[in-house]
């Protein structure tokens, strides 16, 4: 999308800036297990601060359960961890609002000082902030804008969201794009336009339902689409295989079979795994076996691609110019069931093309696996929106940046 001015085209000095950030970090309790959405956020802070602009950022964390904002308040996640990581990260004090738009909020921004950074409590307490009704979406934005002078957007992985921070305040004030958000979409333009060939996509992850639209749109694009993880169950399904108590969407078989005939008629190539590790239960020493596709038992389940699937999927990468891989193709988080994870990774970490890759669950694999970040050409931060730019929709959140101001 073009038409996105950068922070260098807003006056920033002395102003208080509302940035919308995607700090949505994975958390174990209280405790950030990734914090890299934090870290890939410090650019556009760092260059606000040095402009002598006043940090107010508004971020989501998780989706609070309930329907009014004191019961959201009360079963959390509040943003604490993350105001205190991101302090940890820049150095300085980072306050956190007690609320979202209230006395605290109004309190912290009046006390912020040029360079100095803020944030206001997790937006999605509020419910207005999600809401399908426009006007209640653009009340709350109406709250946000008045707390800033000008309002900057990088938060990237939540700009397929139309949630009132994301989408309705950039109407409201003078606006401009991170240089995350800007870095991210160059990365996506550049896959889209043109792409150098072979471009090869691995997609994995849970549900095939979560990528059809991604895979349908891929299929004019990509040369090769290499299918893993909980998705490809439903995939060997749709081809009649056992796939036991593996992860199936039952109600997609029909979808996937046609997505399959499409990609022959097309001549894209479809990959799927020859054989899996299949396991008695979903629990990290569950005991495992490798079976070939054809032989999967009924009462396993599978947890990762075996040693075949590993080969074959490196086999179809390595000669990849082009690679996006979204999605892990195993249950990575046990380290028994990781070796699949850890082979793409590797595969594409080798290759000096143009390697991608988007997705939270991906981006976070790579780094509890270990593997050198700077092997790969970009890791995204955004899973939902670089599947749904590839999808070819339009992001709300892009399509405000790249607007006016009303
Ligand atoms: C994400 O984690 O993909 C983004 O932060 C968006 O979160 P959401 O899927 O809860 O809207």
């Amino acid at each position: 999308m073009g038409g996105m001015n950068g922070v260098d085209s807003l006056a920033v000095a002395g102003r208080v800036v509302l940035l919308r950030a995607d700090l949505n970090v994975p958390l174990d309790g209280t405790t950030i297990t990734d914090d890299g959405r934090i870290r890939a956020s410090l650019p556009t802070i760092e260059t606000i601060r040095e402009r002598g602009g006043r940090v107010l950022i508004v971020a989501h964390l998780g989706r609070p359960k309930g329907d009014t904002y004191a019961e959201r308040v009360a079963g959390g996640p509040s943003l604490a961890p993350v105001a205190a990581r991101l302090a940890e990260l820049l150095g300085v004090p980072v306050p956190l609002a007690a609320d979202v738009v209230g006395e605290s909020a109004w309190a912290i921004a009046a006390g912020l000082a040029d360079g100095g950074v803020a944030m206001l409590e997790n937006i999605r307490f509020d419910p207005a902030e999600t809401s399908k009704d426009d006007a209640v979406r653009a009340e709350l934005a109406g709250r946000l804008a008045a707390l800033a002078q000008v309002y900057v957007g990088d938060g990237f992985g939540a700009l397929h969201r139309k949630h009132a921070s994301v989408y309705d305040v950039p109407r409201l004030l003078p606006h401009a794009a991170g240089e995350l958000v800007l870095a991210e979409v160059a990365v996506l333009e550049k896959l889209t336009r043109d792409p150098e060939r072979p471009y090869v996509v691995v997609l994995g992850g849970a549900k095939p339902s979560d990528k059809l639209g991604v895979i349908d749109n891929l299929l004019g694009k990509a040369d090769r689409i290499l299918i893993g993880g909980g998705m490809s169950y439903t995939f060997l399904a749709a081809q009649g295989l056992e796939v036991g108590r593996s992860l199936l969407e039952a109600d997609r078989i029909d979808d996937v079979r046609a997505i399959m005939a499409d990609a022959r008629a097309r001549g894209v190539e479809l990959v799927l795994p020859v054989d899996l590790v299949g396991a008695t239960g979903f629990a990290p020493d569950a005991a495992h076996d490798v079976y070939p596709v054809e032989r999967f038992p009924a009462d396993r389940e599978g947890m990762d691609m075996g040693p075949a699937t590993r080969e074959l999927f490196a086999a179809k990468l390595a000669d990849a110019a082009t690679v996006f891989w979204n999605g892990p193709v195993g249950v990575f988080e046990f380290p028994a069931f990781a070796a699949g994870t850890r082979a793409v990774a590797e595969a594409i970490g080798k290759l000096p093309g143009f390697t991608v890759v988007g997705g939270g669950d991906s981006a976070a694999a790579i780094r509890r696996l270990g593997l050198p970040e700077d092997a790969f050409s970009h890791i995204s931060t955004g899973g939902g929106a670089s599947l749904e730019y590839l999808e070819g929709a339009t992001l709300p959140g892009l399509e405000a940046l790249a607007g006016g101001q009303e």
